[in-house]
């Protein structure tokens, strides 16, 4: 008796501690707007943004995000400020599919996309979003140059990229060669292989995490987004029709194929170019101009662990291994018989410029573009042509490595809590 009543003697105390610290925590963030919004008039326009939005660097105690440093909190702004051209494309229309390109730094590659971007039809009806892995100023003159539609940068804070002294970059007193972890005293835990963290390798996988929690998550401008978003990267050619042919694709989904869960620009073996069928195709998940909408999102969201320690770099795999077939049903996408999307760089993404193996390719590609892809060439009346259990990755398969690094698993389940934040606990990712 006397214990139950003394036991709820500490909670109600607690409760009470709890209350200040809350109470406390709330007028130092009201101080911190106030503060903020008194500053520069310059830079008010950023300020009210700001205000809107999630900080989360004030969270990222909680949240164990790496301390960002001076640059990448410059980056975090930036990511606030709103899309560009809005002048010249005042409003989205009703139904648009915002369009997500992902990039590291090949501007050789980016200029072939955006040049192929220019030429879609429709694109001016919808949001670009252009997500980068790491500061090039290349890279960004030539998405400043973009006028055929609104645009909008973001930059990954806490790319490996971005920090040159400590995690996620490299530090000084990390682990590098196999076996080292036992005998030197060097931070870092080996891949399944023995192999310790690579920055540069691991960037890809935290990129396209960040990047999906931040595009569905934490951006005003895709908060109120309901429709589908598509992914495409830097290396990958988008023909005319691509926009025209994604919005069949997303109507007939529901009616067509129950079990797509996303919509595809092309085949999903990289190499091929649709069968030309009087048809539409539902097969595996591709990575090569993938589109979904919230639902699913919040379904991989929810596997947020599974996808986060996972010994593959690779996220495409991670997610063909782990996440897909977590869903409990074959998770297939739709699209049409012929490709509006290839994929043609020759360099593989480690090989940036300016280092020793540089890559030589100039990016200049000969796609050939019919008249065929220049119109959408999906018909509604079409029946669906589905690939039984077609060969690739799965459940069981293990992983190539490369992501055995506690830290690594740690910064990817913050990308996950960072929008998520006034709810610390871990199962809000199930
Ligand atoms: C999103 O897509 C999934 C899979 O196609 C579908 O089941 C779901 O109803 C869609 N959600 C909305 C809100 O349209
Ligand atoms: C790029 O490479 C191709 C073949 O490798 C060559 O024909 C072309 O002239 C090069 N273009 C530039 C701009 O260097
Ligand atoms: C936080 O997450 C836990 C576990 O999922 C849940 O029970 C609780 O209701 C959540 N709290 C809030 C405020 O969302």
């Amino acid at each position: 008796m006397a214990n139950t009543r003394k036991l709820r003697l500490k909670d109600a105390a607690l409760k009470r501690l709890l209350y200040v610290v809350l109470v406390t925590l709330l007028g130092v963030s009201l101080l911190v707007v106030s503060l903020r919004t008194n500053t520069t008039p310059g830079l008010n326009r950023l300020n009210e943004d700001l205000s809107e939005t999630i900080d989360v660097q004030s969270f990222s105690g909680m949240l164990n995000l790496p301390k960002l440093n001076e640059f990448s909190t410059l980056l975090e702004k930036q990511n606030q400020l709103p899309p560009r051209n809005r002048d010249l494309y005042p409003k989205l229309a009703k139904d648009h599919i915002t369009i997500v390109l992902y990039v590291h730094n090949r501007p050789q590659y980016l200029r072939v996309v955006v040049e192929s971007l220019s030429k879609v039809a429709g694109i001016s009806e919808t949001l670009l979003i252009v997500s980068h892995d790491g500061y090039f100023e290349e890279m960004n003159k030539i998405v400043e140059g973009i006028k055929f539609c609104q645009v909008k940068q973001i930059f990954a804070p806490y790319s490996p990229h971005v920090f040159t002294d400590g995690f996620p970059g490299v530090s000084s007193d990390d682990c590098k060669e196999k076996g080292d972890a036992g005998e030197k005293h060097c931070v870092g835990n080996p891949d399944q292989y023995g192999n310790h963290r690579s920055p540069k390798i691991v960037s890809l996988k935290h990129h396209w995490w960040w990047m999906m929690n931040t595009v569905w998550d934490g951006l005003k401008e895709t908060k109120g987004h309901d429709g589908h978003i598509l992914f495409i990267e830097e290396d990958h050619f988008i023909y005319p029709n691509a926009y025209r042919n994604l919005q069949l694709l997303v109507s007939l989904k529901p009616i067509k194929c129950q079990d797509c869960y996303a919509a595809n620009l092309a085949p999903c073996d990289v190499n091929a170019r649709g069968e030309g069928w009087d048809s539409l195709v539902a097969e595996r998940m591709g990575n090569i101009g993938y589109a979904f909408n919230r639902t699913v999102w919040r379904k991989i969201h929810w596997k947020g662990k599974e996808f986060c320690f996972f010994d593959d770099y690779n996220w495409d795999i991670t997610m063909w291994a782990t996440v897909y077939p977590s869903f409990g049903r074959p998770v297939y996408t739709l699209r049409g018989p012929r490709t509006s999307a290839v994929h043609f760089g020759k360099c593989g993404l480690h090989q940036g410029q300016g280092q020793s193996n540089a890559c030589i390719d100039n990016g200049s590609v000969n796609i050939q573009v019919d008249d065929v892809d220049k119109v959408a060439n999906i018909r509604s009346e079409w029946g669906v042509h589905v690939y039984h259990d077609q060969a690739g990755y799965k459940a069981g398969f293990k992983g190539w490595g490369g992501w055995g690094d506690h830290r690594d698993h740690q910064l990817c389940l913050s990308f996950a809590q960072m929008y998520h934040s006034y709810n610390t606990s871990l199962d809000v990712m199930g």
